[in-house]
């Protein structure tokens, strides 16, 4: 459909259930009723995004066997690139699908962050359910996939945490398991923004409040699963990319904010020494690789949630799955801000390949200035907030190569690279137990590929012309022969 077709309200879609009559005014969501939530949402997801290539359908399930009518499931957020387009306001559509993160990045350089607007009252507070009432099983929690012990309420979710020191809110996507009624649990890995609270928190022997959105604006769950700086909090970063600053309330037990137009929100506290067994869980690199250990876990306070509530879920598997494009996406726009930052010229691409997954697979493009240009990109990649994570792969190309398509990427790295000169390796860096080649003591080793032409011969245009048709002949056959490109 064409975008003066969708009807987007002051800032923004007007939240997640906006969201889902943009999504399918674009013809991109389909409704699918009597799935069962033991494994059978979570396949037909895995089923319809694994070959999409960035078509994959918002998948909205309802009349789950079990549960009353209109409490539903939201899948698929974000396996199209329009959809992010939607998410983050920018246009739909756009010639190479790189061009969004520049968009994107262009946007977050330029916006003013806002804090949220505190209001008495919102739609969250529909239901409040406390003491003895409380029961995460009164929704439909799936379970992803076979393999998986548990079912998991937190996936598409947003974990908000405050700093016992500086008093900032993060909101962070990490997964929860259910225990029972009362009881979830919350995987955080070492070094995320959540786990740093929640650190500092347990070294002084005290309890960390927490709240667990487990259904939210689509724009909340993806900036809660970006590498965001330390000390910024998702709610003023979403405020600035709205426009407008996010209502919330004040959650009755944590007084922490809740967007008050969110589904579904849990109040919760960790214990220190409280700890339960958590996995096994299919996972984003696409194994079981992370063992079943012993967690701590979040006693619940309160749940909060709207009339006929929808629950937010992303399965993670092997690729494709339904957050590639926003690992792609977010994390590149945060590598493009730290290349700048360091002062490197030229940056014309940046792209976390889907299939990689996150940032397995990097690629910049650039426009070589100088001798070590090239190299100095590839150490900054690699080693900045957005890129650091579990990395595997990061890949510089010319200005020639677009970032975000293999199959050039691959031409690049065949005939512009030499295996002696343009690798480097990168050891001892910040890991993740979700690799299954996770080195003792949760380091990883990396490798950085120049896969540029090398620069003296860039130079002097001694490298090889490359066999093309130029941007004037491509024209003038368009013109000349139209029906064979509509
Ligand atoms: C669907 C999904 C599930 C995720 N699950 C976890 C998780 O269980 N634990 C975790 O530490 N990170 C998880 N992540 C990655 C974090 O959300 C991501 O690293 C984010 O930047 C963390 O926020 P922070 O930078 O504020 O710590 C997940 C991401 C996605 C998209």
């Amino acid at each position: 459909m064409s975008e003066a077709g969708l009807k987007l309200v002051q800032g923004g879609y007007g939240g997640l259930r906006g969201w889902i009559d943009q999504v399918e005014r674009m013809g991109e969501l389909k409704r699918v009723n009597g799935a069962s939530w033991d494994t059978e949402m979570g396949a037909i997801t895995h089923m319809l995004t694994e070959h999409s290539h960035g078509t994959g359908p918002a998948l909205l399930f309802d009349d789950i066997p079990g549960y009353p009518k209109g409490f539903r499931t939201l899948y698929g957020h974000f396996s199209s690139v329009r959809r992010v387009a939607l998410t983050l306001g920018l246009p739909l559509e756009r010639e190479r699908k790189v061009d969004i993160v520049k968009q994107y990045y262009d946007r977050i350089q330029t916006m003013k962050h806002m804090p949220p607007r505190y209001v008495k009252d919102g739609p969250i507070l529909e239901n409040v359910i406390q003491g003895d009432d409380i029961d995460v099983l009164k929704f439909p929690v799936p379970r992803h996939h076979e393999a998986d012990k548990a079912r998991y309420i937190g996936t598409a979710n947003c974990v908000i945490t405050q700093d016992p020191d500086a008093g900032w809110f993060n909101l962070g996507c990490y997964r929860n398991q259910v225990y029972d009624a009362k009881r979830i649990g919350c995987q955080i890995t070492e070094g995320k923004h959540g786990r740093i609270h929640r650190d500092k928190y347990f070294e002084r022997g005290e309890k960390m409040k927490v709240v667990v959105l487990v259904g939210q604006d689509p724009l909340l769950f993806m900036l809660a699963a970006s590498p965001l700086p330390e000390g910024i909090s998702e709610l003023d970063f979403a405020g600035g990319l709205r426009g407008e600053p996010i209502d919330v309330i004040r959650g009755p037990y944590t007084g922490f904010p809740i967007p008050a137009d969110a589904e579904i929100a849990i109040e919760a506290e960790a214990v220190p020494g409280q700890v339960l067994e958590e996995g096994p869980f299919g996972e984003w690199m696409g194994y079981y690789s992370d063992d079943t250990v012993a967690r701590p876990y979040l006693d619940i306070k309160t749940i909060l949630h709207r009339n006929n509530p929808i629950l937010t879920c992303a399965p993670q598997h092997k690729p494709v799955d339904e957050t590639g494009l926003l690992k792609g996406i977010a994390g590149s726009a945060q590598i493009w801000r730290s290349l700048e930052a360091c002062g490197l010229p030229d940056i014309l691409g940046v792209w976390n390949h889907e299939a990689g997954p996150a940032t397995r697979f990097t690629v910049i493009q650039i426009k070589q200035r100088y001798p070590g240009h090239a190299r100095n990109v590839l150490h900054v990649a690699c080693s900045c907030q957005g890129g650091a994570y579990a990395g595997k792969w990061t890949v510089v190309v010319d200005d020639d190569i677009d970032a975000g398509d293999l199959d050039q990427v691959l031409w690049a790295m065949c005939t512009r690279f030499d295996p002696m000169t343009d690798i480097d390796l990168v050891q001892k860096a910040w890991a993740s137990k979700r690799d299954p080649l996770y080195l003792p003591g949760n380091f990883n080793n990396r490798i950085l590929i120049d896969a540029c032409i090398p620069y003296d011969k860039y130079l002097k245009g001694t490298f090889p012309p490359v066999v093309d048709v130029s941007p004037k002949l491509r024209g003038d056959i368009k013109a000349k022969f139209p029906q064979l490109f509509s």
